[in-house]
């Protein structure tokens, strides 16, 4: 067991498979410790074993529900109080397309705990120590589909407010050494899918990312500071011009008066 890494420690939810399994791959790579949280302890514990053997880096397991309260207050704490926390890769999430009008809502409810309050208070718990410390990282993983509501309002609407909260954020740490980006994957090959009741077969394969292709270009845009992180997005001006556009259509939004088309 080698003792404290240099480069501290990366906190990966959602680390069980998918895009949080291969964060915790590479960052342990990277030099850093690691605390993986999900449900499934014994794929937790497998794949900890695994990057300990690897890579010689402390690698610990919290085995936790994110839509349970309880659970995630023990998480908070426990990363909390941990002055190692360098970096926190809040991954954990669940999709699906369910209208509204019949999506079972205790099953909807359970998506906003994982994508949206659990993301909060994770955020909550660590980002108090990275400012005192003025060091360190926040990583939230959203979706393309924030921007896209044809799959549904629920789970586009968990990703449009991670959106939305990271670049708050951003505007939080601002003068500060710690940075925050939040990260859209599209389609990607996960269990993902499956677990929301579709098929990624039936996706056009030219558009399909594997989980190794999007997380290493999300980790080149985090060594880079940038801020919106879009693996897919060939032409980057895009993303600039969409910005920029999004704060000159709220710069217009205000007056003192109703439009004149408003007028009865
Ligand atoms: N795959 C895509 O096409 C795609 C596209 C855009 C965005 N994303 C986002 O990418 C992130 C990772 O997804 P993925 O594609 O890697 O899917 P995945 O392979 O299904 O992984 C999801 C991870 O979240 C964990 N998780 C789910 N519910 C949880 C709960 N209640 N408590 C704790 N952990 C929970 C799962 O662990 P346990 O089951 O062990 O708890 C698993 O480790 C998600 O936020 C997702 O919204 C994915």
């Amino acid at each position: 067991m080698s003792g404290q890494s240099n480069k501290g420690t990366a906190v990966v939810t959602g680390a069980s498979s998918g895009i949080g399994a291969v964060y915790a791959d590479r960052l342990a790579g990277q030099g850093y410790d690691l605390v993986l949280v999900a449900r499934r302890a014994d794929r937790l514990e497998e794949l900890a074993e695994k990057l300990r053997y690897a890579y010689g880096h402390k690698v610990g397991v919290i085995s936790a529900d994110l839509a349970d309260d309880n659970d995630v207050r023990r998480v908070e704490q426990a990363i909390a109080a941990d002055d190692s926390v360098t970096l926190l890769v809040n991954n954990a999430g669940l999709g699906g397309a369910p209208l509204v009008a019949t999506a079972d809502a205790d099953v909807a409810e359970r998506m906003i705990k994982v994508n949206v309050i659990a993301l909060t208070r994770l955020t909550r718990a660590v980002l108090p120590g990275l400012i005192a410390r003025n060091r360190g990282a926040i990583v939230n993983i959203a979706s393309v589909l924030a921007f896209d509501t044809s799959f549904g309002g629920i789970y586009s609407g968990t990703k449009a407010y991670v959106v939305n909260f990271t670049e708050a954020l951003q505007r939080e740490v601002a003068g500060t050494d710690v940075t925050v980006q939040v990260v859209l994957p599209g389609a990607t090959r996960t269990d993902f899918w499956e677990a929301a009741g579709s098929d990624i077969n039936n996706v056009p394969q030219e558009i399909v990312m594997s989980a190794d292709d999007l997380v290493d270009a999300a980790l080149v845009g985090l060594a880079r500071g940038e801020a919106v992180t879009a693996p897919g997005l060939a032409d980057a001006a895009k993303l600039d011009a969409f910005l920029g556009a999004r704060q000159g259509f709220f710069g217009s939004l205000h007056a003192n008066k109703p439009a004149a088309r408003y007028a009865a």
